[in-house]
Protein backbone atom coordinates (compact mmCIF):
# COMPACT_ATOMS: atom_id res chain seq x y z
CA UNK A 1 0.00 0.00 0.00
CA UNK A 2 1.44 3.50 -1.08
CA UNK A 3 0.80 6.70 1.10
CA UNK A 4 0.30 9.70 -0.10
CA UNK A 5 -0.08 12.82 2.02
CA UNK A 6 0.59 15.57 -0.97
CA UNK A 7 -2.68 16.43 -3.44
CA UNK A 8 -0.10 16.88 -6.04
CA UNK A 9 1.66 13.14 -5.28
CA UNK A 10 -0.93 10.96 -5.30
CA UNK A 11 -2.43 12.99 -8.62
CA UNK A 12 0.80 12.41 -10.43
CA UNK A 13 0.63 8.88 -9.25
CA UNK A 14 -3.00 8.01 -10.43
CA UNK A 15 -2.19 9.03 -13.65
CA UNK A 16 -0.29 6.73 -14.49
CA UNK A 17 -2.82 3.56 -12.89
CA UNK A 18 -5.58 5.60 -15.31
CA UNK A 19 -3.10 4.93 -18.05
CA UNK A 20 -2.72 1.01 -17.28
CA UNK A 21 -6.99 1.41 -17.94
CA UNK A 22 -7.72 -0.07 -14.36
CA UNK A 23 -10.84 1.16 -12.80
CA UNK A 24 -9.99 3.33 -9.79
CA UNK A 25 -12.55 2.92 -6.33
CA UNK A 26 -12.41 4.97 -3.94
CA UNK A 27 -13.61 5.21 -0.24
CA UNK A 28 -13.41 8.20 1.76
CA UNK A 29 -13.07 7.91 5.48
CA UNK A 30 -12.61 9.99 8.25
CA UNK A 31 -10.18 7.17 10.16
CA UNK A 32 -11.02 4.79 13.04
CA UNK A 33 -11.62 2.31 10.93
CA UNK A 34 -14.49 -0.54 11.66
CA UNK A 35 -15.28 -3.53 9.67
CA UNK A 36 -18.03 -1.31 7.93
CA UNK A 37 -15.29 0.50 6.33
CA UNK A 38 -13.67 -2.42 5.48
CA UNK A 39 -17.02 -3.81 3.77
CA UNK A 40 -16.83 -0.76 1.21
CA UNK A 41 -12.95 -1.58 0.65
CA UNK A 42 -13.81 -5.50 -0.30
CA UNK A 43 -17.11 -4.02 -2.70
CA UNK A 44 -13.97 -1.75 -4.41
CA UNK A 45 -11.56 -4.82 -4.45
CA UNK A 46 -14.51 -7.24 -5.66
CA UNK A 47 -15.02 -5.00 -8.21
CA UNK A 48 -11.56 -5.48 -9.50
CA UNK A 49 -10.89 -1.83 -8.73
CA UNK A 50 -7.64 -0.35 -8.48
CA UNK A 51 -8.60 0.67 -4.56
CA UNK A 52 -7.59 4.32 -3.14
CA UNK A 53 -8.72 5.23 0.52
CA UNK A 54 -8.38 8.27 2.15
CA UNK A 55 -8.29 9.54 5.99
CA UNK A 56 -9.19 12.50 6.57
CA UNK A 57 -11.37 14.20 9.91
CA UNK A 58 -13.13 16.87 7.82
CA UNK A 59 -12.98 20.06 10.25
CA UNK A 60 -15.63 21.99 7.97
CA UNK A 61 -18.43 18.91 8.58
CA UNK A 62 -18.59 19.02 12.39
CA UNK A 63 -20.91 21.55 13.69
CA UNK A 64 -19.96 20.71 16.96
CA UNK A 65 -16.60 21.54 17.67
CA UNK A 66 -16.17 18.88 21.44
CA UNK A 67 -17.41 16.28 18.37
CA UNK A 68 -14.59 16.98 16.48
CA UNK A 69 -12.30 17.42 19.10
CA UNK A 70 -13.51 14.07 20.72
CA UNK A 71 -13.04 12.12 17.11
CA UNK A 72 -11.40 9.36 17.68
CA UNK A 73 -8.00 9.07 16.03
CA UNK A 74 -6.36 5.68 15.35
CA UNK A 75 -4.20 6.15 12.20
CA UNK A 76 -1.44 2.87 13.21
CA UNK A 77 -4.23 0.33 13.43
CA UNK A 78 -5.95 1.58 10.34
CA UNK A 79 -3.02 1.76 7.98
CA UNK A 80 -2.50 -2.24 9.53
CA UNK A 81 -6.83 -2.77 8.62
CA UNK A 82 -6.37 -1.26 4.97
CA UNK A 83 -2.94 -3.12 4.29
CA UNK A 84 -4.78 -6.06 5.23
CA UNK A 85 -8.28 -5.53 3.08
CA UNK A 86 -5.79 -5.17 0.31
CA UNK A 87 -5.83 -1.67 -0.06
CA UNK A 88 -3.80 -0.05 -2.82
CA UNK A 89 -3.03 3.66 -1.70
CA UNK A 90 -4.09 5.74 1.10
CA UNK A 91 -4.31 9.62 0.89
CA UNK A 92 -3.60 10.87 3.86
CA UNK A 93 -4.21 14.66 3.70
CA UNK A 94 -3.70 17.77 6.14
CA UNK A 95 -5.83 20.41 6.45
CA UNK A 96 -4.09 22.63 4.05
CA UNK A 97 -4.17 19.85 1.19
CA UNK A 98 -7.15 19.68 1.30
CA UNK A 99 -8.13 23.18 1.85
CA UNK A 100 -5.59 25.47 0.92
CA UNK A 101 -4.84 28.79 1.83
CA UNK A 102 -6.02 31.45 -0.22
CA UNK A 103 -8.02 28.38 -2.28
CA UNK A 104 -11.46 29.12 -1.63
CA UNK A 105 -13.47 26.20 -1.95
CA UNK A 106 -17.17 26.01 -3.20
CA UNK A 107 -20.06 26.11 -1.41
CA UNK A 108 -23.14 23.49 -3.00
CA UNK A 109 -26.39 23.82 -1.68
CA UNK A 110 -28.24 20.63 -1.41
CA UNK A 111 -32.03 22.43 -0.94
CA UNK A 112 -34.68 20.36 0.85
CA UNK A 113 -32.20 17.57 1.66
CA UNK A 114 -30.25 20.09 4.07
CA UNK A 115 -33.03 21.11 5.68
CA UNK A 116 -33.82 18.35 7.35
CA UNK A 117 -32.94 15.36 10.13
CA UNK A 118 -29.85 15.66 9.90
CA UNK A 119 -29.70 19.06 8.32
CA UNK A 120 -31.57 20.35 10.65
CA UNK A 121 -29.84 19.03 13.41
CA UNK A 122 -26.62 19.66 12.74
CA UNK A 123 -26.56 23.22 10.90
CA UNK A 124 -23.58 22.91 8.26
CA UNK A 125 -22.92 19.49 8.38
CA UNK A 126 -23.66 18.77 4.76
CA UNK A 127 -22.22 21.98 3.25
CA UNK A 128 -18.96 20.50 5.06
CA UNK A 129 -19.59 17.19 3.90
CA UNK A 130 -20.13 18.72 -0.21
CA UNK A 131 -17.08 20.70 0.59
CA UNK A 132 -14.71 18.11 1.29
CA UNK A 133 -16.20 15.16 -0.95
CA UNK A 134 -15.72 17.26 -4.06
CA UNK A 135 -12.43 17.85 -3.31
CA UNK A 136 -11.10 14.77 -2.83
CA UNK A 137 -13.18 13.22 -5.83
CA UNK A 138 -11.08 16.62 -7.81
CA UNK A 139 -8.11 14.99 -6.38
CA UNK A 140 -8.60 10.99 -6.49
CA UNK A 141 -10.74 11.20 -9.86
CA UNK A 142 -12.43 7.90 -8.85
CA UNK A 143 -14.49 5.70 -11.54
CA UNK A 144 -15.99 4.35 -8.27
CA UNK A 145 -16.89 5.86 -4.98
CA UNK A 146 -18.45 3.51 -2.14
CA UNK A 147 -20.24 5.26 0.56
CA UNK A 148 -22.09 3.16 3.05
CA UNK A 149 -25.86 3.74 3.78
CA UNK A 150 -25.50 3.61 7.30
CA UNK A 151 -25.38 7.61 6.18
CA UNK A 152 -28.43 7.35 4.25
CA UNK A 153 -28.70 11.39 3.62
CA UNK A 154 -25.37 12.15 3.26
CA UNK A 155 -25.56 9.13 0.19
CA UNK A 156 -28.22 11.68 -0.88
CA UNK A 157 -26.52 14.21 -0.73
CA UNK A 158 -23.47 12.89 -2.80
CA UNK A 159 -25.70 11.77 -5.37
CA UNK A 160 -26.79 15.33 -5.77
CA UNK A 161 -23.35 16.59 -5.76
CA UNK A 162 -22.71 14.41 -8.77
CA UNK A 163 -25.94 15.42 -10.66
CA UNK A 164 -24.31 19.19 -9.85
CA UNK A 165 -20.83 18.66 -11.06
CA UNK A 166 -20.66 18.21 -14.36
CA UNK A 167 -16.72 16.36 -14.15
CA UNK A 168 -18.69 13.79 -11.80
CA UNK A 169 -21.80 12.71 -14.16
CA UNK A 170 -20.16 9.31 -14.89
CA UNK A 171 -19.10 8.94 -11.97
CA UNK A 172 -20.72 5.45 -10.38
CA UNK A 173 -21.98 5.86 -6.72
CA UNK A 174 -21.90 2.12 -5.06
CA UNK A 175 -24.20 2.56 -1.56
CA UNK A 176 -23.09 -0.47 0.06
CA UNK A 177 -25.26 -1.96 3.02
CA UNK A 178 -24.99 -1.42 6.78
CA UNK A 179 -22.47 -3.43 8.54
CA UNK A 180 -23.54 -4.03 12.28
CA UNK A 181 -22.65 -5.79 15.12
CA UNK A 182 -24.21 -8.87 16.24
CA UNK A 183 -26.74 -7.27 18.59
CA UNK A 184 -27.76 -5.39 15.92
CA UNK A 185 -25.93 -1.91 16.05
CA UNK A 186 -24.63 -0.30 13.21
CA UNK A 187 -20.79 -0.22 13.27
CA UNK A 188 -19.85 3.49 13.78
CA UNK A 189 -16.28 5.09 14.88
CA UNK A 190 -18.41 7.10 17.38
CA UNK A 191 -19.24 3.41 18.96
CA UNK A 192 -15.93 3.53 20.27
CA UNK A 193 -16.83 6.30 23.05
CA UNK A 194 -19.82 4.68 24.27
CA UNK A 195 -19.56 3.28 27.64
CA UNK A 196 -20.03 -0.04 28.71
CA UNK A 197 -23.41 0.42 30.31
CA UNK A 198 -24.66 2.83 26.97
CA UNK A 199 -22.66 0.22 24.52
CA UNK A 200 -25.48 -2.26 26.69
CA UNK A 201 -28.66 -0.36 25.48
CA UNK A 202 -27.20 1.08 22.54
CA UNK A 203 -28.65 -0.91 20.10
CA UNK A 204 -32.28 -0.14 21.00
CA UNK A 205 -31.89 2.49 17.71
CA UNK A 206 -32.18 -0.72 15.46
CA UNK A 207 -34.51 -2.59 17.75
CA UNK A 208 -37.11 0.33 17.07
CA UNK A 209 -36.12 0.56 13.46
CA UNK A 210 -36.84 -3.14 13.70
CA UNK A 211 -40.10 -2.85 14.99
CA UNK A 212 -41.26 0.40 12.61
CA UNK A 213 -40.34 -1.89 10.01
CA UNK A 214 -42.31 -5.23 11.20
CA UNK A 215 -45.51 -2.97 12.38
CA UNK A 216 -45.42 -1.46 8.52
CA UNK A 217 -48.99 -1.04 7.68
CA UNK A 218 -50.76 -2.72 10.65
CA UNK A 219 -50.19 0.28 12.80
CA UNK A 220 -50.61 4.19 12.08
CA UNK A 221 -46.65 5.52 12.15
CA UNK A 222 -47.41 7.94 14.78
CA UNK A 223 -48.17 5.43 17.50
CA UNK A 224 -45.19 3.17 16.69
CA UNK A 225 -42.73 6.28 16.61
CA UNK A 226 -44.24 7.25 19.85
CA UNK A 227 -43.61 3.97 21.56
CA UNK A 228 -40.02 4.42 20.14
CA UNK A 229 -39.63 7.61 21.58
CA UNK A 230 -40.94 6.42 24.97
CA UNK A 231 -38.52 3.74 25.07
CA UNK A 232 -35.45 5.75 24.19
CA UNK A 233 -36.03 8.29 26.91
CA UNK A 234 -37.29 5.77 29.36
CA UNK A 235 -33.30 4.41 28.97
CA UNK A 236 -31.72 7.95 28.69
CA UNK A 237 -31.80 8.58 25.45
CA UNK A 238 -32.12 12.57 24.28
CA UNK A 239 -33.56 11.20 20.40
CA UNK A 240 -33.42 14.09 18.15
CA UNK A 241 -35.82 12.00 15.43
CA UNK A 242 -37.59 8.88 14.97
CA UNK A 243 -38.84 9.64 11.02
CA UNK A 244 -40.24 8.07 8.11
CA UNK A 245 -39.29 9.18 4.57
CA UNK A 246 -39.81 8.46 1.26
CA UNK A 247 -36.97 5.94 0.35
CA UNK A 248 -36.37 8.03 -3.04
CA UNK A 249 -36.13 11.87 -1.99
CA UNK A 250 -36.53 11.44 1.39
CA UNK A 251 -39.99 13.51 1.59
CA UNK A 252 -41.24 13.20 5.01
CA UNK A 253 -43.87 11.21 5.42
CA UNK A 254 -46.92 11.24 8.59
CA UNK A 255 -47.92 7.90 8.15
CA UNK A 256 -47.02 4.75 5.68
CA UNK A 257 -47.53 4.64 2.70
CA UNK A 258 -47.56 1.00 1.64
CA UNK A 259 -47.16 2.41 -2.45
CA UNK A 260 -44.02 3.80 -2.23
CA UNK A 261 -40.18 2.86 -0.46
CA UNK A 262 -39.96 4.07 2.66
CA UNK A 263 -37.03 4.49 5.13
CA UNK A 264 -36.72 5.01 9.01
CA UNK A 265 -34.09 7.13 10.09
CA UNK A 266 -33.24 7.45 13.72
CA UNK A 267 -30.94 9.56 15.57
CA UNK A 268 -30.44 10.39 19.44
CA UNK A 269 -27.93 11.17 22.23
CA UNK A 270 -26.68 9.04 24.19
CA UNK A 271 -24.33 10.22 27.14
CA UNK A 272 -22.42 13.05 24.68
CA UNK A 273 -22.23 10.47 21.88
CA UNK A 274 -24.71 11.13 19.26
CA UNK A 275 -25.62 7.76 16.88
CA UNK A 276 -27.66 7.50 13.50
CA UNK A 277 -29.06 4.43 12.12
CA UNK A 278 -32.02 3.84 9.42
CA UNK A 279 -33.54 1.11 7.67
CA UNK A 280 -35.36 0.83 4.29
CA UNK A 281 -38.88 -0.13 5.37
CA UNK A 282 -40.30 -2.12 2.51
P1 LIG B 1 -16.96 7.96 8.03
O1 LIG B 1 -17.97 8.13 9.10
O2 LIG B 1 -15.56 7.58 8.40
O3 LIG B 1 -17.52 6.90 7.01
C1 LIG B 1 -16.85 6.59 5.82
C2 LIG B 1 -17.75 5.74 4.96
O4 LIG B 1 -18.05 4.52 5.64
C3 LIG B 1 -19.12 6.42 4.70
O5 LIG B 1 -19.50 6.22 3.35
C4 LIG B 1 -20.03 5.72 5.66
O6 LIG B 1 -21.40 5.74 5.28
C5 LIG B 1 -19.45 4.32 5.65
N1 LIG B 1 -19.85 3.57 6.86
C6 LIG B 1 -19.82 4.02 8.15
N2 LIG B 1 -20.32 3.09 8.97
C7 LIG B 1 -20.68 2.02 8.21
C8 LIG B 1 -21.27 0.74 8.48
N3 LIG B 1 -21.59 0.38 9.69
N4 LIG B 1 -21.49 -0.10 7.43
C9 LIG B 1 -21.17 0.29 6.14
N5 LIG B 1 -20.61 1.48 5.83
C10 LIG B 1 -20.37 2.34 6.85
O7 LIG B 1 -18.96 9.44 6.37
C11 LIG B 1 -17.86 9.96 6.57
O8 LIG B 1 -16.82 9.33 7.18
C12 LIG B 1 -17.55 11.38 6.10
O9 LIG B 1 -18.71 12.15 6.17
C13 LIG B 1 -16.92 11.44 4.69
C14 LIG B 1 -17.88 10.90 3.61
C15 LIG B 1 -15.60 10.66 4.65
C16 LIG B 1 -16.62 12.93 4.35
O10 LIG B 1 -15.77 13.49 5.28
Amino acid sequence: MVIFKKAADIEAYLLSIRQKAKPVGFIPTMGALHSGHISLLQQSREKGDFTVASIFVNPTQFNDKADFDKYPVSIDEDKQMLLDAGCDVLFLPSVEEVYPPGDDTPVYDFGHIDTILEGAHRPGHFRGVGQVVARLLQIVQPDRLYIGQKDYQQCMVIKNLARQLPALHNLDIQICPTMREQDGLAMSSRNRRLTEPQRAIAMLLYQCLVSIQAKAGTQPFAVVQKECLDILKEKGFEPDYVALADAGDLTLLNDYDMNRRMVALIAAKIGDVRLIDNMVVN
